[in-house]
């Protein structure tokens, strides 16, 4: 079956509520009308409103970039589904690896969110990936399986369609190295596998896995060529409309505009 691209920008930490709607503005501007893609923009919790005005009656999407599990409660600084709901949110990245790091997020902590996020009907983009070290010792597929495992344990049979999981190789992320199309294409395979036995083929066959870590114009075309990459979670080059623009049209099959 084919599935449809779907393209997340990550937008991190970047941009104030101004900056953040002029982007969106680029963005759209930039991707004109395309119709065989999902895009998700993912900015800050702060800029929510201001791309959510932006985006609003044109077919994209608006992200979080974590929640809490909580509906409400005695958690300082923290926001929860329910808030991000209210803002136009459908979708919320989950178990970053940077919040992995920076954070201490664990596998228990990813999946009591997504479980508060699929409770709220919003789509999770679940990430997984290794560390250089891991991948070093030949344990990719078993490190990004359990978080797999781990994050989707909540998860139920009806709900597991409109999830969409992020293999994202921690050494790739940020750091201009991207992952091989045939090194993603092995993740990606062995996740839907994984998916398969957790709920159904059938069911595995419809969850779109994106691949991210360095996705830039001109290797976007190559990894989306991958039977299994169906899309892209976009850091850096999201924050360049043109750039993320030009993605967007390779994860969609569209030729780049002819440049005079
Ligand atoms: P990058 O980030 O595209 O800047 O490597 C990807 C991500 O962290 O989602």
């Amino acid at each position: 079956m084919s599935r449809r691209p779907v393209v997340a920008g990550n937008w991190k930490m970047h941009g104030t509520s101004a900056a953040a709607t002029a982007l969106a503005q680029d963005i759209l501007r930039a991707i004109g009308r395309l119709r065989r893609v999902d895009i998700i923009l993912c900015p800050p919790f702060t800029a929510l409103p201001a791309v959510a005005r932006v985006v609003k009656r044109r077919r994209v999407a608006l992200g979080a970039q974590d929640c809490h599990w909580a509906e409400q409660g005695a958690f300082t600084g923290e926001v929860s589904v329910p808030m991000l709901q209210e803002l136009g949110a459908t979708h919320c990245i989950i178990g970053h690896s940077e919040r992995r790091r920076d954070c201490g997020e664990t596998d228990a902590a990813v999946a009591r969110k997504v479980q508060a996020v699929v409770a709220h009907g919003l789509t999770p983009i679940v990430c997984v990936g290794e560390t250089l070290q891991e991948r070093d010792a030949g344990r990719t597929l078993e490190v990004v399986g359990a978080q797999l495992t781990a994050g989707l344990q909540p998860v139920t049979p009806e709900q597991a369609p409109r999830l969409i999981v992020a293999y994202e190789p921690v050494w790739a992320i940020g750091t201009g190295r991207n992952a091989t199309p045939a090194q993603a294409q092995e993740v990606h395979a062995c996740l839907r596998q994984r998916l398969a036995a957790r709920f159904t083929p059938a069911i595995a066959r419809q969850i779109r896995i994106q691949y991210g870590g360095s996705v830039k114009p001109d290797n976007s075309a190559e990894l989306i060529a991958q039977p299994d990459v169906d899309g892209f979670l976009v850091g850096g080059a999201s924050l360049d409309a043109a750039q993320f623009a030009a993605i967007i049209r390779a994860a969609a099959g569209v030729p780049a505009p002819a440049t005079t």
